[in-house]
């Protein structure tokens, strides 16, 4: 019913592309950002078979096989194309050049410019190496250990992906615990990874296995079916093969701690990576406060969250959540903003924000910034709305979710439409 892991599949394409022969990745989702980053290995030499079918084929090249990109590498409006693939980029022999889209080229590529930079790559951004497009010289990186300001598995991996070309092994502290899919991928694919509380050590890495890759549903997508199926009447819903990751699944604890009725039955798991069936009734939700070491298990889904803390009795309030201001739009202001226009009495905080719940919602013309989370968080608090609400530019859903309105129209026929 959810498309596959975007987070999982990007990481699956970039280790498939390094690995030593064919990788098998079965479950990839057709959204933009994945196409993007397999776009960007085919550019740098390696092929790639049936994109169009249910398997994807991965004709890995082995960690120094890629060859120069005649072209810049377009990474859309993938956070994660660019920032993985600069790691990788680093520790390679010859000039990248990456950029991307509007919402991508506002985005903050410092937090990996500095670490990369620290071993020995020569990486370069606009406006004083702090935005793309991003130069990248690669080879020659030292292991280093670095303390990372931002809670950002992208900051992480972009490191430690780096870390399987250099001298020595290279660790990563984190503030707070992001999500682990690089590592328990490398692992996967036979490579050492030391984990500690907040701390990750690579090995430089002779090479990596191939494998066979069955991609889980994302629980990122799930997410908006999970609220809708809590928030609306009468539904009784189970959402098959979704990726419980722990360090994914925070929206479910909240939840449930607002009253929400959902059940976790585990399924199975493919390279380290947990599946479950949810099931969600109708619940009267309550609101809750949020903060702390849960954020980054959450960030993803604080837009929808906060759809949820709309329909609930009380104020929520939502803390420490400040990198949803470098997002695909700044999440904070515009949730904020989009929800106030359909009654919702929200306040802006620096790092979160307050919703005062359980004061109903009427239909509006609403904004998606071209952030497909708020246009599918939007969409969901609309099928609550009394009368109607209007979506602009909704094209966005595709970096993550093509079908996502087909989707919705099964589960809730009749209540959407889409033009083109
Ligand atoms: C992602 C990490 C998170 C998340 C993004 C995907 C990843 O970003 O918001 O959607 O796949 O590593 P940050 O690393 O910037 O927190």
């Amino acid at each position: 019913m959810v498309p596959g892991d975007k987070s999982i599949a990007h990481r699956a394409i970039i280790l498939g592309a390094l690995a030593d022969g064919l990788t098998e990745i079965s479950g990839c989702p057709r959204s933009e950002d994945c196409q993007r980053t397999l776009g960007a290995i085919q550019t740098l030499g390696v092929e790639v078979e049936g994109w169009e079918g249910e398997c994807l084929r991965i004709y890995g090249k082995g960690l120094r096989g890629f060859r120069e990109a005649a072209d810049v590498l377009d990474c859309g409006n993938s956070g994660t194309t660019m920032r993985l693939l600069a790691g990788v980029l680093a520790g390679q022999p010859f000039l990248s050049v990456l950029t991307g889209d509007a919402s991508l080229r506002r985005r903050p590529m410092d937090r990996i410019i500095i670490p990369l930079r620290q071993m020995g790559a020569e990486i370069r951004g606009r406006a004083q190496d702090t935005l793309p497009p991003l130069a990248v010289r690669g080879g020659g990186l030292r292991g280093v250990t670095y303390r990372s300001p931002v809670p950002s598995a992208q900051v992480k991996s972009a490191v430690l992906l780096a870390g399987l070309f250099a001298d020595g092994p290279t660790t990563v502290i984190e503030p707070v615990t992001s999500r682990d899919h690089t590592e328990r991928m490398l692992e996967a694919c036979g490579q050492r990874v030391e984990r500690g509380e907040r701390k990750v050590t690579v090995m430089p890495s002779g090479s990596l296995q191939p494998n066979k890759i069955s991609v889980p549903g994302d629980f990122s997508s799930a997410a908006f079916f999970v609220v809708a199926g809590l928030i609306l009447p009468d539904s009784d819903l189970t959402l098959e093969g979704v990726g419980v990751n722990p360090t994914r699944t925070g929206l479910l604890e909240v939840l449930q701690a607002m009253g929400g009725a959902i059940q976790v039955l585990p399924m199975d798991e493919s390279v380290g990576e947990p599946r479950a069936r949810l099931q969600i009734r109708s619940s009267r939700l309550r609101g809750v406060s949020i903060g702390g070491d849960l954020v980054p298990r959450l960030i993803d889904e604080i837009p929808v969250l906060a759809v949820a803390a709309a329909c609930a009795e009380g104020k929520t309030v939502i803390r420490d959540a400040a990198e949803l201001r470098v997002k695909e739009s700044d999440r904070i202001r515009t949730i904020a903003v989009e929800l106030s226009r359909m009654g919702v009495r929200t306040e802006e905080l620096p790092d979160g924000l307050i919703i005062h719940g359980g004061h109903g919602l009427r239909g509006a013309g609403c904004g998606s910034y071209g952030d497909h989370r708020v246009a599918m968080a939007l969409t969901v608090a609309g099928l609550r709305a009394d009368g109607e609400t209007t979506v602009l530019d909704t094209g966005c859903i595709r970096t993550s979710f093509p079908g996502f309105v087909e989707t919705l129209q099964q589960f809730v026929p009749d209540s959407v439409e889409q033009e083109e």
